[in-house]
């Protein structure tokens, strides 16, 4: 942190590590969870990466995401994915829990969720008709 910064959500959470355990935490809870495991593919491994370099990027940390696959462009990239309201409770209501195991702190949690809330929300596709081809890793503007 450096002196007279307010100190980014990433560091009052815990730091990287404290992040990265928390999306392995959250990705287990999806590869048992009967909502969200059939929207997500059969390998959970790529995802969970890339959610461990997107978060520490969007809660201030370095822009780990974006040099590898450039904009994150999320709701773009959720397309191939049928995701409805019941889905996006569900993921915030796995994420929530797996911030609290990791140990972050209440106050830094409510933060972080209240981002996280609208995000969710604004990923619902399950009413329109978007292109749902599989985009893989591809880099984009
Ligand atoms: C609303 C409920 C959500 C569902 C059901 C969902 C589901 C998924 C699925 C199925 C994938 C593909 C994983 C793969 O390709 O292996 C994915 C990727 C991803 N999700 Fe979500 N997601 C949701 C919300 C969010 C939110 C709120 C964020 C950000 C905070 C997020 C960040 C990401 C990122 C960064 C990727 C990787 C994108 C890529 O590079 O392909 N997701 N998500």
């Amino acid at each position: 942190m450096t002196l007279g910064q307010e100190s980014s959500l990433i560091e009052r959470a815990g730091g990287r590590e404290t992040i990265e355990w928390a999306v392995d935490h959250f990705y287990d809870r999806v590869e048992r969870d009967p909502i969200l495991r059939p929207i997500y593919p059969q390998d959970l491994r790529p995802g969970r990466e890339k959610l461990k370099l997107f978060f520490v990027q969007w809660l201030g940390g370095p822009p780990l995401y974006s040099e590898r696959y450039g904009h994150p462009r999320l709701r773009r990239r959720h397309f191939p994915f049928v995701i409805d309201e019941q889905a996006a409770e569900r993921w915030l209501a796995l994420m929530s829990e797996a911030l609290a195991a990791a140990g972050i702190p209440q106050a830094v949690r409510s933060a972080i969720e209240q981002r996280l809330r609208p995000l969710a929300f604004h990923m619902v596709n399950a009413h329109q008709d978007v292109p749902r081809e599989p985009l893989g890793d591809v880099w984009m503007e």
